[in-house]
């Protein structure tokens, strides 16, 4: 019987878990550099918690959500996002006092039932900040510049970040209603199940890749005709700080986003190279209301989540190598006599920060060194009866397969690291 993995999910085999290593390390390295804090939580939660958070007209909620009833009748969803787990974890902690600031990060998977294709999973993972308790407009080009921080650092050159802003309730309310106005020929056209679905959340319109929908709110004035003074100088304050940290970005009525807990400030980073659904390799923005809306004091809060898979492509559709696993020494005991000496020697070498492997069923000395090229190592060291007999090792280039005869002490000094 065999098995495969399940649909829309992917496994990460050696060869690319190194890739993913490296893409946390340096997110984990640029994010503790600014002082955030990794938190952890549950892979599910109570299923009110995300309707609650991402709201019930959510794609998220009304289609995506990977939820179940436990043994105890409690119903449970997979985590849908990380934003609202983290809020939830925070406030249960003690932690969100009024007045107080904290900035958190975490690498977690995101379980959502959508149509599997490129770049888009039922399982993906996410690196992600939130930067709690700061108002002003620095927290959002904070976040906003570690985005783009990192994928610099990694050595993506193409990638656009597109800015809005949503502004406050008050505004998306009125926004909401000049959609309805504005569309009200397409949706008399629509089923009442389809229209009752735009009606709930008709900002869902401005992001619908439907191209009917789209010729639609073409004539739409942008959501920042509408934006409350206050809204208006956050935004502009955010692109002066961008513009003097030397980020570019568009400004783009169209990105609202999907989650119903943004206020003002939302933006994604976009490539051209996975496909027009998903071509966002992240996204966030601030929610000032969240916290309160699940049990905690009012503090305002931004962030944003990076799509792990998709981060993978881009930089690899951009030629972006990031390594794989090499080992630094592969030491070949040249028959069981001389395992122990080998065993030693190996040790020793791995007391020294070096990366060794031995065959431990101590196959032909060819089989030997076939393996040290499969684990890409740099240099085999040979122990066989000559080299015992004279104190001696053997050291082999892999690369060059030149041999040369030598101390362990010499040879230690070339491997050096
Ligand atoms: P999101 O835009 O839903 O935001 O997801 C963030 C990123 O996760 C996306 O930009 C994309 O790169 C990736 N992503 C989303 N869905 C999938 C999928 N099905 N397959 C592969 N990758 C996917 C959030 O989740 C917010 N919690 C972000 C945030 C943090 N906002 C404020 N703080």
């Amino acid at each position: 019987m065999r098995f495969q993995a399940p649909r829309g999910t992917e496994d990460v085999l050696p060869a690319d878990s190194y890739k993913w290593r490296r893409l946390e390390a340096a997110f984990v390295g640029l994010v503790e550099s600014y002082g955030y804090r990794e938190i952890r939580t549950p892979t599910f939660e109570d299923y009110a918690l995300f309707v609650r958070s991402a709201g019930e007209t959510s794609d998220v909620v009304s289609k995506q959500m990977y939820d179940f009833t436990d043994k105890g009748g409690r119903h449970i969803c997979l985590k849908a996002e990380g934003t609202a787990p983290a809020m939830r974890a925070m406030i249960e902690g003690g932690l969100l006092q009024a007045g107080t600031t904290h900035r958190i990060f975490y690498i977690t998977p995101v379980f959502r039932y959508e149509r599997p294709q490129k770049g888009r999973l039922r399982e993906h993972h996410q690196v992600g900040v939130e930067c709690i308790g700061f108002e002003s407009a620095a927290a959002d080009a904070e976040v906003i510049s570690i985005a783009v921080g990192f994928y610099r650092s990694l050595g993506l050159e193409h990638f656009v970040v597109k800015l809005n802003s949503i502004g406050r309730a008050q505004c998306r309310a009125a926004y909401r209603r000049a959609i309805l106005e504005h569309a009200a020929a397409y949706l008399t056209s629509l089923d009442s199940g389809a229209r009752a679905k735009a009606e709930a959340n008709p900002m869902r319109l401005l992001d619908s890749k439907d191209p009917n929908v789209q010729e639609v709110v073409r004539g739409l004035p942008p959501i920042t005709d509408y934006l409350e003074p206050e809204s208006s100088t956050r935004l502009a304050k955010v692109e002066e700080l961008l513009t003097n940290d030397g980020i570019s970005y568009e400004i783009d009525p169209r990105i609202v986003r999907g989650l119903d807990y943004y206020t003002e400030t939302v933006f994604e980073l976009q490539v051209g190279t996975i496909g027009a659904t998903q071509n966002a390799i992240g996204g966030g923005g601030r929610y000032d209301d969240l916290i309160s809306e699940l049990g905690g004091p009012k503090m305002p809060s931004v962030g944003f989540g990076i799509g792990v898979e998709r981060a993978l492509i881009a930089l690899d559709s951009e030629g972006v190598d990031l390594g794989g696993y090499a080992t630094d020494v592969f030491v070949v005991a040249a028959g069981e006599a001389h395992f122990t000496r080998a065993s030693q020697i190996a040790k020793e070498l791995r007391a020294n920060g070096l990366i060794v492997e031995q065959d431990l069923d101590l196959r032909s000395l060819k089989s030997q060194l076939k393996q040290a090229d499969r684990a890409n190592s740099r240099f085999a060291l040979i122990l066989g009866d000559d080299e015992v007999a004279k104190n001696m090792v053997t050291l082999r280039d892999m690369k060059t397969s030149s041999q040369e005869l030598t101390t362990l002490e010499a040879a230690m000094a070339r491997i050096g690291r």
